[in-house]
């Protein structure tokens, strides 16, 4: 479960300050796929980014599994990230000199439990590419490869930014599925940021953010599949 408290995030120096996240509140409830949506600059990667330990917060409280972020030395935050969480960049950030299979295997490796790479590389349809280096490959090949990569370790938490935004309709389905899958797979709390509506239709919560306040938090009545899911 993830539980966030009176969240507050500003950028800048002390004259000139821009509050970019503003008393945020809201739980989200464990193996739930959840959807936040809101316009450009209204906050979304600056709350996934200091979810996902990365950036750090002013003020308030994030709970994820029991554990207070604010709390965390580095140390422990370093593990936070490496043993609990995937992080989906809209960009993919691969590492170019390694292979598909051996970016896949950097996420596997930072787990003590971490999943088969061979399975997870069938599940994601790029079991014949893991011999490929990532120059080789599609964009779609490659945002799946980044996803492969954080849910190697089997995170309880996955959080993707715009894992959809560079790809054309036909990957980003493809995408949209996998994720899916995964969240039923394994379980696996997922949280989808994008500008995309539709993807809102298949997730369990959708979150919508206007600048850097919690606008509305609605529970999904009527959930389609990713199969169903179009734009
Ligand atoms: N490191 C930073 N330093 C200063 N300002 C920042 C920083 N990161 C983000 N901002 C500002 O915070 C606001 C929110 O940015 P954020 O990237 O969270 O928006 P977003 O909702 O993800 O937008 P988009 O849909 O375009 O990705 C923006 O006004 C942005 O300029
Ligand atoms: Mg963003």
């Amino acid at each position: 479960m993830i539980t966030i408290n009176h969240l507050h995030k500003s950028y800048g120096t002390k004259n000139q300050r821009l509050h970019v996240l503003k008393d945020l509140s809201f739980t989200l409830p464990e193996g739930c796929l959840a959807c936040l949506l809101g316009p450009s600059g209204s906050g979304k990667s600056t709350l996934l980014t200091i979810l996902g330990g990365i950036e750090t917060m002013d003020e308030g409280e994030i709970i994820v599994d029991n554990t207070s972020l604010a709390h965390l030395n580095k140390k422990e935050l370093e593990l936070y990230r490496r043993k609990k969480l995937g992080f989906v960049f809209q960009f993919y950030n691969l590492v170019d000199n390694l292979t598909v299979g051996e970016n896949i295997r950097t996420g596997a490796y930072l787990s003590d439990d971490p999943l088969n790479v061979e399975d997870l590389a069938a599940d994601l349809g790029i079991a014949d590419q893991l011999r490929k280096f990532p120059s080789e490959i599609s964009g779609g090949q490659a945002q799946r490869v980044s996803i492969g990569r954080a849910m190697a370790k089997k995170p309880s938490l996955l959080i993707c930014d715009e894992p959809t935004g560079a790809l054309d309709y036909e990957s980003a389905e493809a995408v949209l599925h996998l994720i899916e899958a995964l969240n039923r797979k394994y379980k696996t709390t997922v949280i989808i940021a994008t500008h995309n509506e539709a993807i809102a239709s298949m997730c369990h919560v959708i979150l919508r953010l206007h600048d850097g306040s919690l606008k509305s938090y609605e529970e999904n009545k009527h959930i389609l599949s990713a199969e169903e899911v179009q734009w």
